[in-house]
């Protein structure tokens, strides 16, 4: 089977190397030609764990490759993904302009039966809109070739997409005909062998889930950092609150861990699309609305604590910020809370010294000399007056607080993911500050 796969981001680089990898003949086509060269010279866009091995892999055995141009590469397909970018516009409605472009495209080059496949996070009706985009294209050219439509949301986490594409916990695919569902079940067959399901639906429904997913999830986020924020001003402890729930299977205890806000090039954006879709519908998204304004707030949570410790005199104090990314595992720094932190402090007259251990080079962009680019976590902290864990990557969570404690000025941390143990840092001479714990 040949595919084609649209979009060289998070997505469909992941989507196309992990077809290839099961055996699919995939070509990966971007407008970038600087990527797609990068690509064919093994170097990958994103850091995300496993992706380059399964990449050099196919493109080695000739599986997998990549092409910027389009119409030279969807004769002969049996199926084009369509994973390229759709920002928020200005009103927090997705931009499908790359989608139906792409759409457009295809129309413009299909030689034979094709399904066409949306695979970036759009809106309920755009299918319909996709579809016209071909018809349209087809028409121009006076060919009245067969086609279908369909919606795969992905549902990957960065930091873990290659896992997650290889053992999904669903596939969830929208279609409307039998032969369309037909290519679609045997595209994915080698991924449900371990019995789990691929959900067919209608296009609309699938098209919906993938942000009611999205929406649940962020949810939950925000629910526990208000309850976190509740728990400080109450005297009970979040931790433990967390643990109290969690242990029931109706709410279980993933995606209940309260930090400094949720951040990413997902639950921001789809989120605010869902209340945008709300709104068009005349349907105001009211719970959303909340989860939205909760995770603005909770991104100046730790700026507030910060402040509130040091009297509000950060003039000149210096600050150590441990972890860049919005979550550990990835470079990405798309909508990173960390960045918000950061410019509160600068703003109030302090001066950070950074560590991360792999988004440095993606923060240097936003954050340029502003800042002090630390070698490591123990240089980062050197001479600061606070540390701030913001990311919580593996290899902050054991440091070596005696030896901090010699370098640091003073001993405050500030922790943003409840990763350390107040009680032990205590011990070693530390101040500390989670979040939602009792004081
Ligand atoms: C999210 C979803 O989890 C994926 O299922 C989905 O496919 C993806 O969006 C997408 O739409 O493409 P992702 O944005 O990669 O994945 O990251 P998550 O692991 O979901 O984390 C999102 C944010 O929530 C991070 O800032 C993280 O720190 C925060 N978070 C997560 C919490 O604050 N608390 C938690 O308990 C869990």
């Amino acid at each position: 089977m040949k595919v084609i796969v649209v979009g060289t981001g998070y997505v469909g680089l992941v989507t196309g190397a992990c077809l290839a990898e099961v055996g699919t003949n995939v070509v990966c086509v971007d407008v970038n030609e600087a990527k797609i060269k990068d690509l064919q010279n093994g170097i990958l866009p994103i850091y995300e764990p496993g992706l380059e091995e399964v990449v050099h892999r196919n493109f080695q055995n000739g599986r997998l490759s990549f092409s910027t141009d389009l119409a030279s590469v969807i004769p002969g397909a049996e199926l084009a993904f369509i994973a390229v970018g759709t920002p928020p516009g200005e009103d927090g409605s997705a931009d499908l302009k790359y989608v139906l472009q792409v759409a457009k495209e295809i129309g413009a080059s299909m030689t034979n039966y094709l399904v066409v496949v949306t695979k970036s996070t759009v809106p309920v009706g755009t299918a319909v809109k996709v579809n016209r985009a071909i018809k349209q294209a087809l028409q121009e050219r006076d060919q009245l070739l067969d086609y279908d439509v369909a919606s795969n949301p992905e549902f990957l986490k960065e930091g873990a997409a290659v896992a997650d594409f290889m053992k999904p916990d669903r596939i969830v695919v929208g279609v409307n005909t039998e032969k369309a569902q037909q290519v679609l079940e045997n595209l994915y067959h080698p991924f449900v062998l371990n019995g789990r399901p691929i959900v067919f639906m209608d296009i609309a429904s699938a098209e919906m889930t993938k942000y009611a997913a999205n929406a649940m999830l962020a949810t939950k986020i925000s629910f526990m950092n208000d309850i976190a924020n509740l728990c400080e001003l109450t005297g009970a402890d979040v931790n433990k609150v967390r643990k109290g729930i969690g242990s029931d299977p109706r709410i279980g205890d993933r995606f209940i861990y309260p930090g400094i806000g949720y951040g990413g090039s997902c639950f921001p954006k789809d989120v605010k699309a869902l209340v945008r879709t709300g709104k068009e519908y005349g349907h105001a998204m009211r719970i959303l609305e909340s989860v939205e304004a909760v995770n603005e707030d909770q991104k100046k949570v730790m700026f507030n604590k910060i402040d509130r410790h040091f009297e509000s005199d950060l003039q000149g104090k210096t600050f150590a910020i441990w972890g860049l990314s919005f979550k550990p595992n990835t470079d990405d720094m798309r909508e990173a809370p960390s960045i918000v932190l950061i410019e509160a402090l600068l703003n109030a007259g302090a001066k950070v010294r950074v560590f991360d251990p792999v988004a440095m080079h993606e923060a240097k962009k936003e954050l340029g000399e502003r800042v002090t680019w630390g070698t490591d976590l123990y240089d980062a902290a050197n001479g600061a007056d606070g540390i701030v864990l913001v990311t919580e990557w593996n290899e902050f969570r054991l440091p070596d607080w005696n030896r901090i404690k010699d370098s640091v000025k003073a001993a405050v941390v500030f922790d943003g993911r409840n990763i350390y143990d107040d009680v032990t840092l205590q011990k070693k001479g530390f101040i500390y500050y989670g979040i939602g714990l009792a004081r």
